[in-house]
């Protein structure tokens, strides 16, 4: 089925603090290989050609950051930045209520997920336009889970039924309004389909891709430096 770009929407999340990179800037205006991450995010997001509009939710105040949105150029797509809240919720709820009303697939992306390539999102807007409310890329898990409770574990989980979940995330745009506009506590909501999940609606994994991690750590930046200077040394030998 195809999908017209007009009346899909994505909502890059780009509002977070980024404490554990340990830059003293917001996440997103870190350099990685000569661009900030928000840049790399915005590229994929634009790549895969998918999306009529484009929110990018930024921290209130962050001039750069808006100035960086402001600067892109996409044919055919509008593009703008809004003030981001202090929780993850809070922000995408920023970004869904900036995106046209006739939007009827929105699409939320962790700008720290810079390096997500652009058939992870033409996978998930088709698997929407298909019929699912919700879809999520997981990844399967390498490390053996524990539940630890102190320092002492009380479980161990089946690894094989485990899935690291990315984004981008896609939704029905009215389940995802009806998700956000349910009472729950953002402090403990770390996606959004933790929301769709707790009305009960069911969420369907598609495939992920490794490059879709979130850089969130020094080592998480470090191996994102490598993978876009690997990425432009391919790129050469190709020409
Ligand atoms: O904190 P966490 O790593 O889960 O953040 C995931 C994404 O959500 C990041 O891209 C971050 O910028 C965004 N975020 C946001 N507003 C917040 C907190 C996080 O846009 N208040």
């Amino acid at each position: 089925m195809s999908v017209d770009p007009t009346r899909v929407g994505v909502i890059v999340v780009a509002a977070g603090a980024g404490e554990r990179l340990g830059h003293g800037i917001p996440k997103a205006l870190v350099q990685c290989a000569g661009r900030t991450l928000l840049e790399h995010a915005l590229d994929g997001v634009f790549a895969a050609a998918v999306a009529g509009h484009v929110r990018v939710v930024v921290p209130a105040g962050a001039a750069k950051l808006r100035s960086i949105v402001e600067a892109q150029r996409q044919p055919r797509v509008t593009v703008s930045a809004v003030d981001g809240g202090a929780s993850r919720p809070e922000s995408v709820r920023a970004g869904l209520d900036a995106l046209p009303d006739d939007v009827d697939i929105v699409l939320v992306h962790d700008a720290a997920r810079a390096l997500t390539p652009p058939q992870v999102f033409r996978a998930v807007v088709t698997a929407v336009r298909n019929g699912a409310a919700a879809v999520v890329p997981g990844i399967a898990v390498s490390d053996t889970i524990k539940v630890v409770e102190g320092n002492t574990v009380t479980s161990t989980l089946d690894r094989t039924s485990l899935r690291a979940i990315q984004t981008p995330q896609g939704f029905d745009a009215a389940t995802l309004r009806a998700a956000h506009g349910a009472s729950r506590s953002d402090s403990v909501i770390t996606d959004d389909a933790m929301l769709v999940e707790s009305l009960g609606i069911p969420v369907s994994v598609g495939q992920g891709d490794p490059l879709a991690f979130k850089v969130t750590t020094p080592n998480d930046l470090m191996l994102a430096e490598a993978l876009v200077h690997q990425a432009r040394r391919y790129a050469r030998e190709q020409q």
